[in-house]
């Protein structure tokens, strides 16, 4: 089994990369490819940058130069559910492009993709339910150690949570409550936001690769987004992507 695996952010990127030896190395268009062999399986990890179409460009081509049977795209997001604190983790069942609209076309839908006729990308069940016992063995692991506990409690008033559901994309950091409840008034079950997960999701989806998409909560998409993020990022998404991926990869 060949993996792909995409992080949006430098910093988790790195934290998976010193979990293996990097074999082989391709530099093409501003990415980084490294090969190597993590968990008995062939990957190849990839900082995919920020946004739908740096994400859907290394996707592209990640499947173009590796003949990979299955993609992990892992990140941060921005809470859009009450449910959510930050430092849970979302998984995500089906995807869209919060920013995609060509509905003026009379025969077009807000939110579909043209010629595809598609709005919400599902991912596989198999691959949901692979990822979500991933998360779940992971955030019980950790928060066994009290020195996590510690570090969480800082950011969330409750342990964190897995939750699997619905994940809006585009290429806006949202941090306005107003925003919030635009997307909610038409996805009342959205969980989370980011900038990334929807354009790998349409490109998996034109090639028939599964994939998993798995996001932990840097902030609630609110006025304070801009200052939680960099925290979160800095003190704990490194660990969590790394660990997410890995576990999946013992499951495969
Ligand atoms: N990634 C992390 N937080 C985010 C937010 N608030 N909006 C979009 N992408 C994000």
């Amino acid at each position: 089994m060949k993996v792909g695996i995409l992080g949006a952010m430098a910093e988790e990127t790195e934290a998976i990369l010193e979990r293996f030896k990097t074999t082989r190395k391709k530099e093409i268009g501003k990415r980084v490819f490294h090969e190597g062999k993590w968990e008995g399986h062939e990957v190849v990890v990839c900082f995919s940058r920020w946004g739908k179409v740096a994400a859907a460009s290394s996707v592209t081509t990640m499947l173009d130069l590796y003949d990979v049977d299955q993609i992990i795209f892992t990140g941060v997001a921005g809470g859009a559910s009450p449910d959510l604190e930050v430092g849970d983790i979302v998984i995500a069942e089906h995807l869209i492009q919060h920013d995609f609209d060509a509905s003026p076309i009379p025969t077009i839908q807000r939110y579909e993709i043209p010629l595809l006729g598609v709005s919400k990308f599902p991912v596989f069940a198999k691959e949901v339910k692979r990822a979500k016992l991933a998360a779940d063995l992971f955030l019980q692991e950790m928060m066994s150690e009290p020195k996590n506990q510690q570090i969480l409690k800082f950011f969330s008033p409750r342990p964190p949570q897995v939750h699997v559901g619905l994940i809006a994309s585009g290429d806006q950091f949202i941090a306005s409550p107003a925003k919030l409840l635009e997307l909610r008034k038409d996805f009342p079950h959205l969980l989370c936001v980011e900038m990334e997960g929807a354009a790998v999701a349409q490109v998996c989806y034109e090639r028939g690769i599964p994939f998993t998409v798995a996001r932990s909560i840097s902030d609630k998409a609110n006025h304070e987004a801009v200052t939680d993020f960099p925290k979160f990022l800095k003190e704990v998404a490194k660990w969590y992507s790394a660990e997410i991926v890995e576990r999946i990869l013992k499951t495969l």
